[in-house]
Order: structure tokens, then C-alpha cells, then sequence
């Protein structure tokens, strides 16, 4: 007979916390949202952490480079989506990392003989004003002096005339050389009061700029989450179909991290995937798994050699797996019985895995719930393909401002390889829609709006990390009644349309 099992499957909403004892000490200021990305053995620390719980959906609506530089600026991961041809996937890798922090890739740039005109394209082209002059006019060439929008008047020079009569020359540059330290070339920008500083090697060759606004940059964001070379932090999706080619570019491009993506990763298919990976990068790539939705998955992923696994199936706003295939389970139910698997997992093994709860986050609640059942970091779609970074477009929607949002199943995304069990390689059925979410403006604004939250929440159930709301979280369960008690009922509440007149 099939298993059955007692409990039904539940969701975020059917939840609520409890509030704990606040001490006079346990105030939003003093919340750590640090949590672990990848695994690691009992008393030591984990290669990789996340500043704050929160990594964007492996998808086409969602994580593209922006996204990837605004989140890692606050503290999370962006997952650069796998549906995309291997090319193109790793250039959007090898853009977030060169994009910041400290010593960052030239990508404006122009030989002496190009003329002005050349010089506004390129801005066009690449939104910088500052170029590096080299003499092959490519980011590895001699470099010969800079343009920066102080060389020139666009409306009152003549567009043919070269960039080698208007740049500033060499001789005229400060320069630092490739051995210099982040903190040494701050320094030279401060003391010569520059916007940039090239840094150059002995042969004169450009290696990088240090620019003064990602100092500044940097103070404002004190969350970001960089690597050694102080560059954003950065992950990628692969499929267990072409990982032999994707995984060597991605890698070469300077992934941090890696996740199989895919709607059910209870298969061989993603056992091989890492297997082959180990076997080419030992533990040096960090690779997570999923999506399962109870203790027998997770411990097959944490048996392959899983660094993370993923939670959920059919809980995504734009999911409607559950209605095509009858597979899934509530997310809250998963969260809850997948965190057992790995509470006792680290117990056997001494080994701990984080786990992320995939899909279904609508209030920002939910990212709490999810933490306080378990998960270590919530992956979310919906809630980021609203903002300004995602690389969706913006529409109008009977006079509303929309975000497009389209399922990785959905027949836009074609993404076949999302849902492959092996043998046909099209995608007879779509599992996902294609749909549209409010505009909410910037990531920044909305994600501190929703950290906020969350370390309120944790206070008042009286904890200060992620740690302790896993231990010490009180949660209940919500009748159907008591929901409707939640939210704001018995009144007429007052909008732009509510029209009172005084009496
Ligand atoms: P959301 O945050 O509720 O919008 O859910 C996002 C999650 O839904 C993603 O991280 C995926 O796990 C999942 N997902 C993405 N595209 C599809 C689809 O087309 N069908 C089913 N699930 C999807």
C-alpha cells in the first residue's frame, strides 16, 4: 500500500509566531541575519555565508547581472539563470564580477586614433563616462592616457577630432602599479583628490580601475557580500543535461556558487551532476541541489554531496505543477519535515546543510515562518522580478505599472531542461504561467523594508540570530476563522476612492 501521511500539507499563511520573552538588549540594531550558504563540519565555519536570508529565483524574469550587483550589495545571492545559452550565461557571471568592488575590469575602452564620435557611442553603449585610452584600444592594451566626461564638450567640439588630442596623457595620469592594496590605492584617490585610479603593470598595461564612488559605495553597504578580491558574490543555475561544457564556463567566468535547478531533484540525474563535479573540482566548486519536499530527498541530495538543498514544489507563484503532474507538498509542511531530516543529519555526521525554502513567500512574514521552521535562506521569484533591477520589462497595465513574470516551465521560458526525467527532450506540458507583478521601484528600498520586519518579528520573539529563532521559535497553528481576525476587518477602510463628507 502507499505511504500516507498523517499530516496534511500546509502553507505559510496557516501559521503564526508566538512572541518570546524581549530583553531589554534585544532590539532590531542588534539582529544578525548572517546565515550559511554552503555546508560545513561542526566547529568550523562555512566557505560561504549570506549577510542577510534572502537569494533570487534561477530565473529568466528575475536574475540577471543587475539584480546579481544590487542584492549582493545588500548582504544576498543572485542565482544568474541557467536557461540561456552557456555564452551568455558566463558573460553575465564574468560582468558581476568585474563590476565592483575595489579593482575592477575596464570595459570602456578606446584607441587614440578613435575620434569623439567614438567616444559618445561608447558612453551610449556602456553607460561610463570613464575610458581607459589604449593602443590597441582594448581593456588589456598599454594604456596611454584616460577620457573622462571633464575632456570634453560634446556640443561645442567638433566630433572628428581623435581622442589622442583631448585625452589626458599618461604623463599626466596617477597611475598605481598591480602589486598595489585596495586600502594603498584608496589612499592615492584621496591624497590626489581622483574620480579613478588605473592601475597599470610594469609593461604599462592596463589591469583595472579603482573608482572613488565604490568607496563610497561600499561605506553605504555595509551588508555586501564580497569575495577576497573584494567582488561581488555570485551564483549560477546548471541543469543536469550540459553541465560538462556549462560548469568549466561558468567556473572560468568566477562563479562563487552553483545550483542545479530544477522543478524535482529526487533523481539520479542530479546525483550525477554533482558527482561529476567532484570529480573535476573536488569541494573547490560549491554546488546546491533540489527541489525535495521531505526527509527522503534530502538526505539522497546529502548523500550525492549536496553543499545546499533546495525546498518546494508546486508552492511558486507562478507554479502550477501541482495542477499538471499532482506532485508537491504545502511549503511550510516541507520546510518543517526537510529541516528534521537535516537537524538529524548534523547529528549523525557532524555535518550541517544549509536548506533553502524555495517559492510561496507572499508577505514578508513568510521569509520569518521559514526561518524559524528551519530553513537557513528563502529563495524567492515573485517578490524580486518587482523591482527595478530584475531584467523583465516594464509595462502599463490598464494605467498600473507592471513587471512581466514568466515561469521557467511556462512555454515563454521553454526552459525544458528545468523539468527533464530523462528520455524526450521537448517539453510536451508547461508547468508554469506567464503573468504580471506590480512595480514596486527599487531592490534597496524594498528589501530594508522587508529586513526590517524580520528583525522585529525576531525580536519580539526574543532573538537575535538566525540560530536562535530556529531553536527558540514558538509557532501555531491558524484556524480559518482567526485568519480572517488577522487582518484588518469590521471597518471600512479608507482609500483614494473612499469619499467622506464631513457632516
Ligand atoms: P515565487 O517566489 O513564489 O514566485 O516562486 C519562485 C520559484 O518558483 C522559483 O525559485 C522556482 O523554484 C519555481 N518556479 C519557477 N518557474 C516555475 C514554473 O514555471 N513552474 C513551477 N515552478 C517554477
Amino acid at each position: 500500500m502507499a505511504k500516507f501521511f498523517e499530516e496534511p500539507s500546509r502553507t505559510f499563511s496557516e501559521y503564526l509566531l508566538i512572541p518570546g520573552y524581549t530583553g531589554p538588549d534585544c532590539t532590531p540594531d542588534k539582529v544578525s541575519l548572517k546565515t550559511p550558504l554552503v555546508k560545513f563540519k561542526k566547529g568550523e565555519e562555512p566557505a560561504l555565508s549570506l549577510n542577510i536570508p534572502m537569494v533570487s529565483a534561477v530565473m529568466q524574469a528575475v536574475s540577471g547581472e543587475e539584480m546579481a550587483c544590487a542584492l549582493a550589495r545588500e548582504g544576498g545571492v543572485s542565482f544568474i539563470y541557467g536557461s540561456q545559452t552557456i555564452e551568455s550565461q558566463a558573460a553575465m557571471v564574468r560582468k558581476v564580477k568585474s563590476t565592483k568592488a575595489g579593482f575592477v575590469g575596464s570595459d570602456s575602452n578606446i584607441s587614440p586614433e578613435a575620434t569623439l564620435e567614438d567616444v559618445i557611442a561608447l558612453r551610449k553603449e556602456t553607460g561610463h563616462s570613464t575610458m581607459a585610452v589604449t593602443d590597441n584600444g582594448q581593456a588589456d592594451g598599454k594604456l596611454v592616457g584616460i577620457v573622462t566626461s571633464r575632456d570634453y564638450r560634446e556640443s561645442r567640439m567638433d566630433h572628428s577630432i581623435q581622442v589622442k588630442e583631448f585625452m589626458t596623457p599618461f604623463d599626466k595620469l596617477i597611475v598605481g602599479n598591480e602589486d598595489i592594496t585596495l586600502s594603498d590605492a584608496n589612499d592615492l584617490i584621496w591624497e590626489h583628490k581622483l574620480n579613478q585610479l588605473p592601475i597599470v603593470d610594469k609593461e604599462q598595461h592596463l589591469k583595472a580601475f579603482v573608482f572613488r564612488k565604490d568607496y563610497e559605495s561600499h561605506k553605504d553597504n555595509p551588508n555586501e557580500l564580497l569575495d577576497e578580491n573584494k567582488r561581488y558574490i555570485v551564483g549560477a543555475g546548471i541543469n543536469t543535461r550540459d553541465y560538462a561544457t556549462r560548469v568549466p564556463a561558468l567556473v572560468e567566468a568566477g562563479v562563487d556558487v552553483l545550483c542545479i535547478d530544477s522543478s524535482e531533484g529526487y533523481s539520479a540525474w542530479q546525483a550525477e551532476t554533482i558527482k561529476w563535479i567532484r570529480e573535476h573540482y573536488g569541494d573547490r566548486v560549491k554546488v546546491g541541489a533540489g527541489n525535495v519536499v521531505d526527509g527522503d530527498g534530502f538526505r539522497f541530495l546529502a548523500d550525492a554531496g549536496a553543499d545546499f538543498i533546495k525546498i518546494g514544489i508546486g508552492g511558486g507563484s507562478i507554479c502550477i505543477t501541482r495542477e499538471q503532474k499532482g506532485i508537491g507538498r504545502g511549503q511550510a509542511t516541507a520546510t518543517i519535515d526537510v529541516a528534521k531530516a537535516r537537524d538529524a543529519y548534523f547529528e549523525e555526521t557532524g555535518v550541517y546543510i544549509p536548506i533553502c525554502s524555495d517559492g510561496g513567500i507572499v508577505h514578508d512574514y513568510h521569509i520569518t515562518l521559514a526561518l524559524a521552521f528551519g530553513a537557513d535562506f528563502v529563495m524567492l521569484g515573485r517578490y524580486f522580478a518587482r523591482f527595478k533591477e530584475a531584467p523583465n520589462k516594464i509595462v502599463s497595465v490598464n494605467g498600473n505599472y507592471m513587471k512581466e513574470y514568466w515561469g521557467e516551465g511556462s512555454a515563454r521560458a521553454r526552459n525544458w531542461q528545468r523539468y527533464d526525467v530523462g528520455g524526450d527532450k521537448k517539453m510536451s506540458f508547461v508547468e508554469g504561467v506567464d503573468s504580471y507583478v506590480p512595480y514596486a521601484g527599487s531592490l534597496r528600498d524594498n528589501v530594508g523594508l522587508s529586513l526590517s520586519k524580520i528583525r522585529h518579528t525576531m525580536c519580539n520573539c526574543g532573538c537575535l540570530t538566525i540560530p536562535e529563532l530556529q531553536r527558540d521559535a514558538k509557532v501555531t497553528l491558524v484556524s480559518s476563522t482567526s485568519i480572517v481576525e488577522g487582518g484588518a476587518h469590521d471597518v471600512v477602510v479608507r482609500d483614494e476612492h473612499f469619499d467622506a463628507k464631513p457632516q
